[in-house]
């Protein structure tokens, strides 16, 4: 049934709750305050939250840093707020996915503790070890410029250990029986607690062959498959959305060609090129990697995002279109992160332009996939560059004029509240633009409901259709003998268009516009001839109920 790939049509928001809303006034967000926000979530038409790690963890990095799984950290709360919470969702039918970090654990994890206590612990295989320091001890850092190693020597220990993140994050030997056995009880803990599936950290790595003499670590696919075995068994709909930052021709690898590993995956390579559309006007490499990544199993979903809680990753592009993406959108080195990135929001790499912000919006909804929204990217949340790496875009969330923008009552939130610039709580929050029924909230809210109404998205088979100007994107997706045609105008100047829908027994003369009035009719030669405004977009639904009937006395013939 159509419903229970619930996936596929799904609006994913994602929060951590440290920043989102602070019930008890300690300046930390916390599980009372976000179930007190549920029907503002509710209200705004996402159906399923993505919370990031809230376990108990000494918080170096924002939580992905556990040091123990089976908790939550007393800051944000008790498992029974977490089960209040879950239980809120719902009742309201949202469900919630949550990190999965299980590449690495904190160096205070109790058995990283054993481990490098005792060389007889049960724990010490748990890690990955070396007596000597490795020769690839200087390679494979993820955070290149701030991370200065893979490997650190364990004085305790009296041996090196591996991590391929920070130092504080010793990477847990997943080749380990034990340490699969572990990750699996983990799932089935949260999954017990209410829960619908993860967002897997880090997926290359926790599959990738660990050691001192790895000189080229292999993935391990088969254990994705042990993964999502096992989460099947305990409950039939959930599902795994998996962090791997791969090239094209290895998502089969990770989707599975029987579509028995991951369900989810993010489209890295398609929100690089989408950044470089966005920067350049020119679709052409955005279509190239919308078809280098079309291949994937039917039941198999892309997850679809602008922003997210890390850098703007742009390392799978060329040099000569990361340097015009840095041009365009993060020109100071200050912006930049980890020779690769940006670390802006969304809002503030697009001047702030209601114009470009509803394009990128609107790409993210109508490209194939399942759109991940960020919080606070609904209002157009700023950053604040003057906080330490990826902490610019992890700002509390404005929720009106009070102040700390209505987050905490305390006066030492835990990360600053944005308060000053055309980005400050005063100008930018919920309460305002609940209000103005023009505003970027309100725009989210009506693009969240139509994106909902046209599963073909989700669930259909895309083309591409040809136009001659590199600055139109026009896609197409059929499903059920339903059409929706999407055009997207990237440049800044007026664009008109011409381009024909050919569908079997039909030439799709009439384009429903879906969210204005004016609809497109095609000429005599079957042409449609649209004009787009300056970063203009129209979402289509092709024919009318005459075309319908046409359609489906053709199907039935
Ligand atoms: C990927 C997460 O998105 C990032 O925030 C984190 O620092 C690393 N994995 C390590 O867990
Ligand atoms: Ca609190």
């Amino acid at each position: 049934m159509i419903d229970d790939l619930w996936y596929k049509n799904a609006i994913i928001y994602c929060l951590s709750v440290g920043t989102y809303m602070d019930a008890n006034g300690d300046g930390i967000g916390d599980f009372k305050g976000l179930l007190r926000r549920l029907d503002y979530l509710h209200g705004l038409g996402i159906t399923t939250i993505w919370l990031m790690p809230f376990q108990t963890s000494p918080g170096r990095d924002d939580g992905y840093d556990v040091a123990d799984y089976y908790s939550v950290d007393a800051r944000y709360g008790t498992l029974g707020d977490f089960v209040e919470f879950t239980h809120g969702c719902e009742q309201r039918g949202i469900r919630v996915i949550i990190d999965l970090v299980v590449n690495h654990t904190s160096d205070q994890h109790p058995w990283f503790k054993a481990a490098r206590s005792d060389r007889n612990s049960p724990y010490r295989d748990w890690y990955v070890w070396s007596d000597k320091k490795p020769a690839n001890a200087n390679q494979g850092m993820v955070f290149p410029g701030v991370q200065k190693s893979t490997w650190t020597r364990d004085k305790e220990a009296g041996a090196w250990y591996f991590h391929r993140f920070y130092d504080f994050q010793p990477d847990l030997n997943t080749s380990n029986p034990r340490v699969q056995a572990e990750i699996l009880k983990i799932m089935g803990f949260w999954i017990q607690l209410g829960v619908s599936g993860f967002r897997m950290d880090a997926v290359p790595f926790v599959i990738a062959t660990k050691g001192a003499k790895v000189k080229k670590p292999a993935e391990q696919y088969d254990m994705l498959r042990t993964f999502r075995e096992f989460l099947q068994w305990r409950q039939g709909d959930a599902i795994i959305l998996a962090e791997a930052n791969v090239l094209p021709k290895t998502d089969m690898e990770y989707f599975g060609r029987d579509a028995d590993r991951m369900h989810m995956m993010f489209n890295f390579q398609v929100n690089q090129h989408l950044f470089y559309a966005l920067a350049s006007s020119d679709s052409r490499p955005l279509a190239q990697a919308l078809k280098a990544t079309k291949p994937r199993p039917a039941s198999a979903q892309w997850g679809l995002f602008l922003r997210n809680h890390d850098e703007l990753d742009l390392g799978r592009l060329t040099e000569a279109q990361r340097d015009r993406v840095f041009k365009c959108f993060g020109p100071d080195k200050d912006m930049q992160l980890y020779n690769r990135g940006i670390r802006r929001r969304l809002a503030p790499m697009l001047g702030g332009d209601r114009r470009r912000l509803e394009l990128a919006y609107s790409l993210m909804c109508t490209l194939p996939g399942t759109p991940v929204i960020r919080y606070g990217d609904e209002i157009a949340m700023g950053d604040d560059l003057s906080l330490p790496e990826r902490n610019c875009a992890r700002t509390p969330m404005q929720w009106s004029t009070e102040p700390n923008g209505g987050f905490t009552i305390s006066d030492t939130p835990a990360l600053p509240v944005i308060s000053e610039g055309p980005y400050g709580f005063e100008h930018v929050n919920v309460a305002k633009q609940r209000r103005d029924p023009n505003s970027m909230l309100n725009w989210t809210e009506r693009i969240i409901r139509m994106r909902k109404e046209v599963p073909e998205i989700g669930w259909g088979d895309f083309t591409i259709i040809r136009t001659r100007d590199p600055a139109v994107l026009i896609i197409r997706y059929d499903w059920r003998n339903n059409s929706v045609l999407f055009v997207h105008n990237l440049d800044e100047k007026p664009r008109e268009t011409a381009f024909s829908v050919q569908l079997p027994g039909d030439v799709g003369e009439h384009l429903i516009n879906l969210l204005a009035e004016n609809h497109s009719h095609a000429d005599k030669r079957g042409q449609h001839r649209v004009v787009l405004e300056p970063y203009g977009y129209r979402w289509y639904r092709v024919g009318g109920l005459d075309y319908l009937l046409k359609r489906s006395e053709i199907e039935t013939r």
